[in-house]
């Protein structure tokens, strides 16, 4: 069958990766893709929202499974477009992404289906919002609604900061994301990321991850869009993932197909393990970035088969999603200024030494000028390794690491230090 797969950063690559190895995909395609995600994809040049232009392709290129990397086209409604020509997507409909692309839809839908979430309120003018900050206490949580590009969170640790923050997102900094806020209880305990296949009804574990959100070492400096991941979670125990699936999967899941809005793609959990339990922080429509790079490395089953179930409705049938029991382990190399404005152009070299060493090394912002490939973005490689441990994964993704030329480029120095030191070995 012919695939064409949406984006062009470390994800869009590693699904590239595994969706070319399947004995189900003739020609893969991928826009606009990467010089990554080149070698193993024909790359074309296509608008994800000219919609009459994706099924105009997909029509003369006999596409058989759409793979929609990134949430803009999700909550933009490609989904529905393609679904509307049947052609099989991966990927929610417009409704169903309302979990990424309105947290005041997905805080809604919580309190509806009884989902464990912190306590909140949604205000759309700042004399609500000054009237609804009091009783959460400090510190307080204040969020633009809409899509923000992992921006539009604000955790004030002062009223006179939340009240700040409040001002900033009414008064346009986010846009139109930032029209409707949301202030948030502030939930305590450790982050991770759980992921779930969903076809509407039926439900496929699909791992945990956890990942690096500060720029700097010792997890200091701005946020960032992750630094690097690894996976299995192991801090979410076979215990507290079963409760997530019961406590917050399963209910999520039945109550969208109950409204009308079935649930079809990758749920991305981000969750709290608070001291009372698991705690829904937000939901993401798609696979995370770099989270899907250590899943892919881990996943042990046909991608293209999975895929395809969720796009068909048919997941039931497929029994688990086989994992790896080897920790997978991904760096990001951002390009220096990130996440502020990145050096663009930055010489790279080196990645076949790196995999030489036993890694693989996704391109998440790169481009070629001529025959060199530079920096073409904020993070611009993900190298990824397996090991026995996930000490020894973060061994070998660094190793291959060092071997890579990358004069403008920066990197953190330990990625997956929780777990290394819970490792303890
Ligand atoms: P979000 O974009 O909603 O995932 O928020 C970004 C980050 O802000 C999360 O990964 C958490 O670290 C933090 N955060 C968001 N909501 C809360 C909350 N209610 N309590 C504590 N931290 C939060
Ligand atoms: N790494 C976080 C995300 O993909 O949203």
């Amino acid at each position: 069958m012919n695939i064409l797969l949406l984006g062009g950063g470390g994800r869009e690559h590693a699904l590239a990766w595994k969706l070319a190895q399947s004995p189900r995909c003739d020609t893969l395609f991928a826009a606009p893709g990467n010089p990554g995600i080149a070698q193993h994809a024909t790359l074309v040049d296509l608008d994800p929202t000219d919609h009459a232009a994706v099924l105009a392709f997909c029509a003369d290129n006999a596409i058989g499974l759409v793979v929609i990397g990134p949430e803009a086209p999700l909550v933009d409604g490609l989904g529905d477009s393609l679904r509307a020509a049947d052609i099989p997507v991966f990927g929610p409909s417009k409704l169903a992404a309302q979990l990424e692309g309105s947290k005041g839809f997905t805080k809604d839908l919580c309190a509806r289906a009884n989902i464990p979430t912190a306590g909140y309120a949604r205000v759309t003018n700042k004399a609500d919002a000054h009237a609804a900050l009091e009783p959460f206490g400090l510190p307080v949580v204040i969020k633009a609604d809409g899509l923000a590009a992992g921006k539009g969170v604000i955790i004030a640790m002062t009223f006179a900061e939340a009240e700040a923050a409040i001002e900033d997102m009414f008064s346009g900094s986010f846009g139109e994301a930032g029209a409707e806020v949301v202030i948030e209880e502030f939930m305590t305990g450790e982050e991770a990321s759980f992921f779930a296949l969903t076809d509407g009804t039926s439900i496929l574990p699909f791992g945990s991850a956890q990942d690096h959100k500060r720029v700097g070492d010792n997890d200091t400096g701005p946020n960032t869009g992750g630094m690097g991941a690894y996976s299995p979670a192991r801090v979410l125990t076979p215990a507290l993932e079963a409760r997530v699936i019961e406590e917050i999967i399963k209910p999520t899941v039945a109550t969208m197909a109950a409204e009308g809005m079935p649930y079809s793609g990758v749920l991305y959990a981000g969750l709290m393990l608070t001291p009372t339990g698991p705690k829904l922080i937000e939901y993401n429509a798609r696979f995370g970035d770099p989270e899907c790079q250590v899943l892919m490395m881990r996943l042990q089953d046909d991608l293209v088969t999975l895929l395809l179930a969720v796009a068909q409705g048919t997941l039931a049938e497929l029994g688990t999603v086989t994992l790896s029991s080897d920790p997978a382990l991904t760096i990001v190399m951002a390009a220096k200024g990130y996440p502020g404005t990145p050096e663009k152009g930055g010489a790279i070299a080196g990645i076949d030494a790196a995999e030489a060493q036993g890694a693989k090394v996704f391109h998440a912002g790169t481009a070629l000028a001529g025959d060199t490939l530079v920096a073409n973005g904020g993070r611009v490689l993900n190298v990824t390794a397996s090991g026995a441990t996930v000490r020894a994964a973060q061994a070998a993704a660094y190793a291959a690491l060092d071997a890579i030329d990358f004069p403008t480029g920066f990197c953190r120095r330990d990625i997956g230090w929780r777990e290394v030191e819970r490792e303890g070995l």
